[in-house]
């Protein structure tokens, strides 16, 4: 457990990239002036952890880094190269066909949900998977559910009209209606306890590989920009739309494993708020922001189509470990890599 309880601690780097970075964080070096040769933005190590770094700057920090990073101008002209190549990625594999309309995109959206293909990795727990896996996998989303709500919710000022209030009707169950014990997050730190876990925020950010890193990026990318408000929105609508029958899986799985009856408080609560948030995520946030802004309808499909492939590339890694015997997280200890 780290002792600032706020802020997560600095991760260890993974590259000459974020080496650079997480020394001008900690000791205010020099920032990167030049990328170095990068793999595929999706999975590479070193881009998706600086892109992690630069990104939760905006949301609670990292323990005795300076809050005036978060608005500095030579890490913004950073985080915008780093974010050039992944929407490169995202764009090359997510935004094919022909322009569509604003009258197409409820339907485009469901459909493309109803035909998501991929691995399955709620099914994998539900079925056969073992309580290690499980663990694992909680610790895989914690980087993402200690903050969950908190990326979709820089739209709320960007929207207007019904798009605006259906997203406020779906944010405010995720903030627990005023009950702070409530709160998702809180619910999901629960489960992490009764797991056996550590509930700190970014306690496992050291673990996490880069396809899960990418799955939370792209969530700060959409929503920091106001740009992609659309994006933003088509990738809350298929949140919301993929989530009951899963959740409903790893309650099962948590409950197979005997694990306490509050480890499944967090997915029970998804069960029941998304049987109705998924309703309103498409007929009204998606549907009233089409009709408010046709011009959006490509971006919305856009933000749908790149939350399905990061997270079937998210889902294919984790299992492809398992199937192979290994842990799909990093090694607890993996070698800093010294900066060049
Ligand atoms: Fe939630
Ligand atoms: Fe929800």
């Amino acid at each position: 457990m780290h002792p600032d309880r706020g802020s997560a601690p600095l991760p260890r780097p993974r590259g000459p990239l974020s080496a650079q970075l997480l020394a001008a964080l900690a000791e205010g070096a020099p920032l990167p002036c030049r990328l170095p040769d990068l793999g595929d933005p999706l999975e590479d190590e070193d881009l998706q952890l600086a892109l992690t770094c630069c990104y939760e700057l905006h949301y609670r920090g990292f323990v005795g880094v300076d809050d005036r990073w978060e608005w500095d101008p030579a890490l913004l002209a950073l985080r915008a190269e780093l974010e050039a190549h992944v929407e490169g990625a995202l764009a090359d594999r997510c935004r094919p066909g022909p322009e569509i309309g604003p009258d197409a995109v409820v339907g485009a959206v469901a459909e493309l949900v109803a035909s998501a293909g991929g691995p399955s990795l709620s099914s994998y727990l539900a079925d056969v998977g073992t309580a290690e896996q499980l663990r694992e996998f909680l610790v895989h989303r914690s980087w993402y559910q200690l903050k969950e709500a908190d990326p979709h919710t820089w739209a709320i000022p960007r929207l207007w009209g019904q798009a605006k209030a259906a997203l406020v009707e779906i944010q405010a169950d995720e903030y627990g209606n005023g009950e702070a014990g409530r709160v998702h997050a809180t619910l999901f730190a629960a489960t992490l306890r009764a797991a056996g876990l550590d509930d700190g925020y970014g306690a496992y950010l050291d673990r996490l590989p880069a396809s899960t890193l990418a799955t939370v990026n792209l969530v700060h990318l959409f929503g920091l920009h106001r740009r992609h408000r659309g994006a933003l929105v088509g990738h809350l609508a298929v949140f919301e739309m993929t989530s009951v029958e899963p959740m409903g899986r790893y309650a099962r799985a948590l409950r197979r494993h005997g694990f306490p009856t509050v480890a499944a408080a967090f997915y029970d609560a998804h069960v029941v708020a998304d049987a109705v948030h998924e309703v309103v995520a498409l007929q009204h946030m998606v549907a009233g922001l089409v009709r408010q802004e046709p011009a959006l309808a490509g971006d919305v499909l856009f933000g749908a189509r790149a939350v399905l492939e990061v997270e079937r590339r998210f889902a294919a890694s984790v299992l492809d470990a398992w199937a192979q015997g290994t842990s799909s997280l990093l090694p607890a200890q993996a070698r800093a890599v010294p900066c060049r």
